[in-house]
């Protein structure tokens, strides 16, 4: 690590979940934890506590004024106000290193800092952080984590990420909001469909419980293809195989027996008809059939 001694230390604005766990592991690896702010006392003083090192102060800026490397780990709605705030009151100077966490948001809401002189940069760990817990594994380990901004963040982020044992990739500023839409719909929307196939189990006449466990190999051995062979390899089944007639029954079932999900169903076998076709497997008979059901 080329970090210098200054930039190791750091400060935590909004303690909360994400503040926590970042300030414990970082200092774990040598980061030292100088100051904590958050919208209440008793945050800061808990981060400070697990920390183990560092001070709580009352305001942002004086947290910010005690070195040059800067959280701000508000909700995603407060990190532009709060950074504002700072630069207002005189927080930021050429040294500063502003990064925010969140995946949605680029580091331009840091714009304020970087008016000032700082670099800005965010950094998302691809991870669900639950409160902290005195003693817990890192939660930061083995997962990947994206960096954007301005040179010297993105080369601070890379190590920042290195020190808490995760995988950094770099992104384009302009191209966080397809990054995080991208993430959305590997996880929440992933979510959204398995639950889709439950219900449909449950429908045959199988119990919640039942339903997972019978369905989890095949999620399992899906989501395994994916990773050998790709997502359009991956595909199986009777889109794949262009069987109109199989589809055209499931259709049948669902519009009769759960037509809420009629439309979903449509919807997802019309962009899997995409990667049939892309496949070049199914005649042109069996892709104008399937497209008239979807
Ligand atoms: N949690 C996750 O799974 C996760 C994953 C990836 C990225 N992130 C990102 O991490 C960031 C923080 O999320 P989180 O889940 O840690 O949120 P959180 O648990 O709600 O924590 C946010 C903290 O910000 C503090 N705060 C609120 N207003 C403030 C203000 N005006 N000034 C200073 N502090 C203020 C709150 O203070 P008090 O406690 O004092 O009220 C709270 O402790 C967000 O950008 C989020 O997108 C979160």
């Amino acid at each position: 690590m080329n970090t210098n001694k200054k930039s190791l230390e750091f400060c935590v604005i909004g303690c909360g979940r994400l503040g926590i766990s970042l300030a414990v592991f970082l200092s774990k690896q040598g980061f030292i934890p100088k100051a904590f702010s958050s919208k209440s006392r008793e945050s800061a003083q808990r981060a400070l506590g697990f920390a183990g090192k560092g001070k709580v102060y009352e305001t942002a800026v004086d947290a910010v004024k005690t070195c040059d490397l800067i959280f701000i780990t508000t909700p995603d709605t407060l990190i532009e106000p709060v950074c504002e705030q700072i630069a207002a009151q005189g927080g930021f100077n050429s040294a500063s290193m502003v990064y925010h966490l969140s995946g949605a948001l680029s580091s331009s809401i840091l714009v304020a800092a970087k008016q000032k002189g700082a670099s800005t940069g965010s950094i998302h760990p691809l991870q669900a952080f639950a409160p902290y817990e005195k003693g817990q594994k890192s939660p930061f380990k083995g997962i990947n984590m994206s960096i954007e901004g301005n040179d010297a963040a993105i080369e601070l982020g890379k190590e920042i990420v290195n020190a808490l044992k995760a995988n950094s990739f770099t992104i384009p500023t302009h191209a966080k909001t397809m990054y995080h839409a991208s993430a959305v719909v590997a996880s929440n929307y992933l979510v959204t469909l398995e639950h889709f196939a439950l219900e449909l189990l449950k429908e045959a006449n199988l119990s919640e419980e039942n339903a997972y466990e019978i369905l989890e190999p095949l999620i399992m051995g899906t989501l395994n293809n994916i990773k050998t062979q790709g997502s359009i390899n991956a595909l199986t089944g009777p889109v794949a195989r262009g069987d109109d007639e199989i589809v055209s029954r499931h259709l049948l079932d669902i519009d009769k027996k759960l037509p809420q999900f009629s439309s979903l169903y449509r919807l997802l076998g019309k962009h899997t008809l995409d990667i049939a076709a892309d496949r070049g497997e199914i005649s042109d008979d069996a892709r104008k059939k399937l497209a008239a059901l979807f």
